[in-house]
């Protein structure tokens, strides 16, 4: 992390779990148990029918929340889908954009790149998330495959708009296999997607972009990856769904940094 040029972001991809009276019981403990004072930026990203209760119960708190996926049209005949207007008046902050359980469903990557677009342009905050397999790891393709997927991801996407966007980068081996990358494997890929934003809009905005990790991240583990300087938070599946483990993967998220 470093808090002196980005934000700290901790967010719960709760994918398809929990229904809305499940959500509101988790909201309420969760809201008896957080953390006081200054804490990083939390949110939670929930099954669309979850928003509205999610919404309701976090209205006086700074707790965002956010949907899992949109429709990069405005509007239409997509019978079905969900248009990023729609989530910000439904109360939204944040959509997870081109997670990898998504892009093996078959989104593309131009795809993702058109919703990113349609995110901002609704002024949702997109959270952009690439990843590779195992396979590719082993192969040595991971760099390359993450720096086209970044590029694409963000590809007509102006410097006024790329402040808005955060990044998770999601191993997708690591993702509900209780395999975590190593604080230095995360590391060492967020530094890279730092330099190919750097390469993109300079050094300045580089710097400004929140990066965060996801791929069994828990109470246990994110005090570690978080130590990490390029790692500025954390998308946690499996463990936002248990308000105990996120306010633990939060108080990880506030410990000192230099
Ligand atoms: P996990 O999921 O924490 O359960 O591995 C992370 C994600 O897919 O966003």
């Amino acid at each position: 992390m470093n808090r002196k040029y980005r934000k700290t972001i901790i967010a719960g991809n709760w994918k398809m779990n929990k229904t809305p009276s499940q959500t509101k019981e988790f909201m309420n403990e969760f809201k008896s148990m957080m953390p006081k004072g200054r804490w990083c930026d939390v949110a939670f990203c929930v099954p669309a029918v979850c928003i509205p209760a999610a919404v309701r119960a976090m209205r006086e708190t700074r707790v965002g929340i956010g949907a899992e996926n949109c429709n990069a049209n405005a509007s239409g005949a997509y019978t079905g889908e969900i248009a990023a207007n729609m989530l910000v008046d439904a109360g939204c902050k944040y959509v997870i954009v081109g997670h990898s359980e998504r892009r093996a469903m078959g989104e593309t990557d131009m795809d993702v790149n058109a919703k990113v677009k349609a995110a901002l342009q609704a002024e949702l905050i997109p959270i952009l998330c690439v990843g590779e397999s195992l396979e590719q790891r082993e192969l040595g393709l991971m760099e390359d495959w993450i720096s086209m997927q970044i590029k694409s991801g963000l590809n007509g996407i102006g410097e006024d708009k790329i402040r808005k966007v955060v990044i998770a980068y999601e191993p997708i081996w690591a993702i509900g296999t209780g395999k975590t990358a190593t604080p230095d494997q995360a590391e060492d890929v967020c530094r890279n997607i730092r330099t190919v934003i750097r390469k993109l809009y300079g050094a300045k905005i580089a710097r400004a972009v929140s990066i965060l990790y996801g791929g069994s991240m828990n109470e246990k583990n994110a005090h570690d990856l978080l130590a990490q300087p390029d790692i500025d938070g954390g998308l946690i599946g499996g463990a936002s769904l248990v308000p105990a483990k996120m306010v633990e993967i939060i108080h990880a998220a506030n410990q000192p940094t230099d």
